[in-house]
């Protein structure tokens, strides 16, 4: 399929059919395909030949940005950080947080949990000759740990405390701890608000750089704009990326508690750091939707429409689906087999529904919406995996239920 145009929650091909996006470029337009202000934003800065490349410069659109992140954003969260504009991927500025904390803490080992997801780089500062750059990284060791309820009865923050307290446990005092409040690719597994605050007090007790990893989690996708506001804590750094600028225009931010940051000069670089356009856009969404509590409020009954649509299609086939995973607008359905997963999104895709699969072994159809989507439109998304199921697993006494499936949702 070769998609040409797209607005909001719908994508067109070529041929003219429409499509109902669940994916939502993965998580990178959460305002929905060209958001109207959004867009009528950067026309307008377009039009007046403002700058659009300023590389590390100073430019009054990344001015607008810093002080709209500071005061919709971090103030009346009671957060306060300093703002990296790292290079633009996900990636990128999961990097920038670990050679950080590896500078700051002088120590290698990093702390990453099983099923998470952080990226796909890591070889190119190594490839690079300049020792000035290349002296803040290191390839050092990572200890896995469980994720939170990863082991039945195991509280892995606790084996972490363990580990830290033993001077023979064999792990070393960490330069950071990692994680994603929901991760995302590894199977929209959420952590509960009290493991997260206990690894807060761990690693505060321990002096060890805590980071969450927002990039896919973050900017409204969990319900909040920080997807670890639900626990009340306060992370030693954030990363984000994906959905910071309203119209998927790459961009990311690193936030930094100010006593960690340690950067010298232009020790942690990238040409791509200044997309004036990314700037525009990013401050426009979040005037236009974070300045008070409407749009959050939206998002609470688009989770519940959600919730409850996956749950009536989950209790019809439990031969088929373990159940209903995930929070805010980052949920899905845990199949028994990724085989059928991969059927359903075949199936959904005949059907005009674009949504992919998460998970070690793809088990999970990932639902994405537009925070933006209309309610009906979510509607009509649910109701096409619920026939897509139907048409598949469905045995006789379900067949007569299916109107009853398609009306419920
Ligand atoms: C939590 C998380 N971190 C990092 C990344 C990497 O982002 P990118 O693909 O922009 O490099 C992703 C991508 O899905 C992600 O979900």
């Amino acid at each position: 399929m070769v998609f040409t145009t797209a607005k909001n929650s719908y994508l067109n091909d070529e041929n003219g059919v429409r499509y109902i996006d669940f994916l939502c470029g993965a998580g990178a337009i959460n305002y929905g395909h060209n958001n109207e202000h959004a867009k009528r934003a950067v026309l307008e800065y377009m039009s007046t030949d403002s700058i659009l490349m300023s590389l590390d410069l100073h430019s009054t659109s990344k001015r607008a940005f810093i002080d709209a992140f500071q005061s919709i954003i971090l103030e009346p969260r009671g957060y306060s950080y300093r703002m990296q504009f790292t290079s633009p991927t996900g990636t990128s500025v999961v990097e920038s947080s670990i050679k950080l904390a590896r500078k700051v803490t002088g120590r290698q080992n990093v702390i990453a949990f099983t099923n998470a997801y952080h990226g796909m780089s890591g070889v190119s500062l190594s490839l690079t000759g300049n020792r000035y750059h290349r002296q803040s990284i290191s390839y050092g060791s990572v200890t896995r740990l469980p994720y939170d309820r990863y082991v039945d009865g195991l509280d892995s923050a606790e084996l972490l405390r363990q580990y830290l307290r033993d001077p023979s446990s064999g792990v070393d005092h960490p330069a950071a701890v990692i994680l994603e409040s929901i991760q995302g690719e590894g199977g929209l597994n959420v952590a509960s608000v009290e493991w997260m605050r206990k690894l807060r007090d761990i690693t505060q007790e321990y002096g060890i750089p805590l980071i969450f990893d927002e990039v896919q989690a973050g900017c409204g996708r969990s319900g909040r704009f920080f997807s670890f506001e639900r626990a009340g804590i306060e992370p030693d750094m954030v990363c984000l990326s994906k959905s910071i600028g309203g119209l998927g225009l790459p961009m990311a931010v690193l936030l930094i508690k100010s006593e960690l940051d340690k950067w010298r000069p232009g020790e942690d670089n990238g040409t791509f750091r200044g997309n004036n356009l990314a700037f525009v856009a990013a401050t426009e969404v979040l005037q236009r939707y974070w300045r008070d509590d409407a749009f959050q409020k939206a998002l609470g009954e688009k989770e519940t429409i959600l919730r409850d649509g996956l749950a009536d299609i989950a209790k019809r086939y439990p031969q088929k689906i373990k159940g209903v995973r995930g929070i805010g607008l980052m949920q899905g359905l845990e199949f028994h087999s990724g085989d059928d997963t991969s059927a359903t999104i075949a199936e959904c895709f005949a059907h005009k529904l674009v949504v992919e699969s998460c998970g070690a072994y793809d088990q999970v159809l990932k639902i994405m919406p537009a925070l933006t989507i209309e309610p009906e439109v979510l509607r009509d998304g649910i109701a096409i995996i619920a026939k897509a199921c139907h048409r598949l697993f469905a045995d006789s006494r379900a067949d007569a239920d299916i109107g009853a499936v398609a009306a419920t949702v």
